[in-house]
């Protein structure tokens, strides 16, 4: 896909579409987000901006708003607030938290999640949330001079550069990366002591060369993507924190092929999906090596028995082997706790070459725009 050309940041640096080059520059714009937030083993706080530490300090627990991809990323941080952190994490599309009668529960930071800061409904939830009773708002964005930013008490900036592509993919990328080192902050009033940050920080320092690991899957994955490209629904499944993973892989999918892909939390297959199973319907599951993984292989055991084609993205010691109706797509071996943003980039890389296969515009798909300024 790399043609080689002038590489210059206004074009697509060499690359076939803007959002290959934009899922190629991950490593890099991860650590740039990391950038001056981290010390050898702990988060620097003071990189959150003038008066974070006591903002920080009232907090008791996290109302999440945003939309499309965005929201998929507070769903990952859902299970790292309440896991890690151990606060009450809530995660909501803003399009249904603006309209509904909710409750604000003491000490609760609202924080939105947006690449551009202009998302209609998610400007619209933080400015009901200002004259609500939250203790304070958090944003975090990719677009310095934007009204979410100006208008949040705090910005924790993903430094994604500009993303060109409609489906966004370094900004969901930076958007965890950012997510966890606020996990960490909140964290350290509560459950995450000085060993904890530690590993964390451990694990954030090396994920820029983990995340390149996983590009090195792209020649792979591009074999397996032509089978794709006559199907018309997919089913993407995960469990725990991988599930909101699998449904950024079905998001990306739908948004840029226009395949009907939709994600189940893996333990939900036999309430009902299971009987949408059949050889024409490719199952894409994403399995690191965590303590769900002995669950998630009998629910894809079931999968199987049903003559369903399964493409499983695994953790290389997680023990699954090629055999008919099985692909295994061995993904590098990583800390647990950056997992999510490490099998992000595989489903990326799916979707990208079954777009290109079945030849939609793959920067500009149809129907859709880069930012939702309107409701
Ligand atoms: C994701 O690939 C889409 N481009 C879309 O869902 C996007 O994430 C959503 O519109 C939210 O945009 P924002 O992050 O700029 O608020």
């Amino acid at each position: 896909e790399r043609i080689q050309g002038k590489a210059d940041s206004a074009d697509k640096g060499g690359y076939r579409h803007f959002m290959l080059k934009e899922i190629f520059e991950q490593p890099a714009v991860v650590k740039n987000t990391l950038q001056g937030r981290l010390g050898s083993d702990h988060i620097l706080e003071q990189s959150f901006g003038n008066g974070a530490s006591d903002i920080l300090d009232k907090v008791q627990s996290v109302q999440i708003v945003a939309c499309g991809t965005s929201y998929h990323a507070g769903m990952v941080a859902k299970y790292w607030i309440e896991g890690i952190a151990g606060i009450p994490c809530r995660v909501e599309v803003a399009s249904e938290f603006r309209y509904r009668k909710f409750v604000v529960s003491p000490g609760t930071l609202l924080v939105t999640i947006s690449q551009s800061g202009e998302t209609a409904d998610t400007l619209a939830a933080l400015r009901l949330a200002k004259e609500l009773d939250y203790c304070a708002t958090l944003t975090v964005c990719n677009v310095a001079q934007s009204s979410l930013v100006r208008e949040s008490d705090l910005a924790l900036m993903t430094e994604a550069g500009p993303e060109i592509g409609v489906a966004s993919t370094k900004a969901f990328t930076t958007q965890l990366t950012a997510l966890l080192i606020l996990t960490v902050a909140l964290g350290r009033r509560y459950a995450i002591d000085k060993v904890k940050e530690a590993a964390i920080v451990s694990a954030l320092h090396s994920l820029p060369g983990t995340l390149a690991t996983a590009l090195e899957l792209d020649d792979e994955i591009c074999g397996i993507a032509e089978t794709f490209a006559d199907k018309h629904h997919a089913l993407f499944l995960g469990r725990g924190i991988q599930w909101p993973i699998a449904m950024e892989g079905a998001l990306k999918l739908k948004e840029i092929s226009y395949i009907h892909a939709e994600s189940y939390p893996a333990g939900e297959l036999k309430h009902g999906p299971l009987a949408l199973v059949d050889d024409d319907m490719p199952v894409v599951a994403v399995a690191p090596n965590d303590e769900l993984l002995e669950k998630l292989k009998s629910n894809l055991e079931e999968v199987q028995a049903r003559g369903g084609q399964l493409y499983v993205f695994a953790d290389k010691q997680a023990g699954f082997k090629n055999e008919s109706g099985l692909t295994v797509i061995p993904v590098p071996h990583s800390e647990e706790i950056v997992a999510p943003i490490l099998y992000t980039l595989p489903l990326q890389l799916l979707s990208y070459h079954v777009a290109v296969f079945k030849g939609t515009d793959v920067d500009q798909p149809r129907n859709l725009a880069k930012s939702v300024t309107v409701e």
